[in-house]
This record gives structure tokens, sequence and C-alpha cells, in this order.
């Protein structure tokens, strides 16, 4: 039961986690889609899916930490699982800066204090690379693909917005 647990909160964090990077990223190559209802949706929703995902992350690390019996007072647990423990922490700076006060705090520094969930990015796919180790089934897959695609959506906006 518990590791089924561990298994649904990693993927519900994941989902969640790509449901917010979708709308400013998938129109990079389907510019059509910017009118979509979907679009609006996730757009208007994104700060509250970011919360579930920081929180179904957070069920996930602590899930790991009891099963493995981690020891959160030692420097080798912040070593082995830096990729997990990293991505948590974006998501936390994330999550505690997502209301209208941090926007109007922080300004132009708030876009670029969220720009901090494409390090998150990079840190998911080397999560799932050291945490899984091999033994991948096609749900890993499919979570590694969504990343990656993720990743390369974001890479060719930054391309297009040097270019022109
Ligand atoms: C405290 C932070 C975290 C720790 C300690 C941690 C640890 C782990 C470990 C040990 C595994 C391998 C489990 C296995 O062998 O079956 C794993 C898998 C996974 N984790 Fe995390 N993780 C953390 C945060 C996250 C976050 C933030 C996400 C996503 C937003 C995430 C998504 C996943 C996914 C998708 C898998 C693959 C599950 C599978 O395919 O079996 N993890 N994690």
């Amino acid at each position: 039961m518990t590791a089924f647990l561990e298994l649904v909160t990693s993927y519900l964090a994941l989902i969640a986690y790509i449901a917010t990077l979708l709308p400013s990223n998938l129109i990079v190559v389907f510019s059509s889609w910017k009118k979509f209802y979907w679009r609006r949706i996730l757009l208007k929703n994104r700060r509250k899916i970011g919360l579930i995902c920081f929180l179904f992350s957070i069920i996930h690390g602590v899930i790991i930490a009891q099963t493995r019996g981690l020891d959160m007072l030692s420097l080798n647990t912040y070593i082995d699982y830096f990729t997990g423990l990293g991505s948590i922490l974006i998501f936390a700076i994330l999550a505690v800066t997502s209301n209208n006060w941090s926007i109007r705090k922080l300004r132009k520094n708030w876009k670029k204090l969220h720009r901090l969930t494409y390090f998150a990015l990079m840190l998911l796919i080397l999560h799932l690379l050291l945490a899984k180790q091999g033994e991948w089934d096609w749900y890993t897959w499919c979570g590694f693909f969504s990343l990656s695609l993720m990743t390369c959506l974001w890479l060719l906006r930054i391309l297009l917005r040097w270019r022109f």
C-alpha cells in the first residue's frame, strides 16, 4: 500500500508540475492553441496547480523518508537525495511567493524568481535517472518523455526569443 501511495503521489506531483509548464511552453510550436479553452483554464489556475504539485511532492518525499528510514540530520541524506530535495525546495519557494502580495513586492524579480521552475525541471530529469537507476517501467518512460519534451520546448522558446 505504501509503495502504491509513493508511486501515485510522485506521478500526481509530476502531472501537476507539467500542467504548470504547458500553457506557456506548448504554444511555442502550436501558436494556434493560444486561444484554446484548456489553456485559459490552466493559466487561470496555474498557482493552484503549483500548490497541488508542492503538496503531492511533500507527501511523496515524506513516504520515501519514512519507508527508507532517512536520517534528515545526516548530510549524506541531502547528498543522496539532492534532486528530490532540491526540487521540493524550489517548489516551496515558488509556493510561498505565489500570491498577489509577493507579485507586488517583488515586481520584475518575481518573474525571474519563478524561472527557478526550469531548474526544478532539470533536477527532476536527474531525479528519474538517479532514483530509478535503470529499473524503468512504462510510466517512468512517460514521465521522462514529458519532462524531456518540456525541456526541448523551453529551450526552443529561449532560442526564438534570442533570435528575434
Ligand atoms: C524529498 C524529496 C524527494 C525524495 C526523497 C524522492 C525520492 C524518490 C525515490 C527514492 C524514488 C525511487 C523510488 C523507487 O525506487 O521506486 C523516487 C521516484 C520518483 N519521484 Fe521522487 N523524491 C522526492 C521528490 C520528488 C518530486 C518533487 C517529484 C515530482 C514533482 C518526484 C517524482 C518522482 C517520480 C515521478 C518518481 C518515479 C516513480 C517510478 O517511476 O517508479 N519526486 N523519488
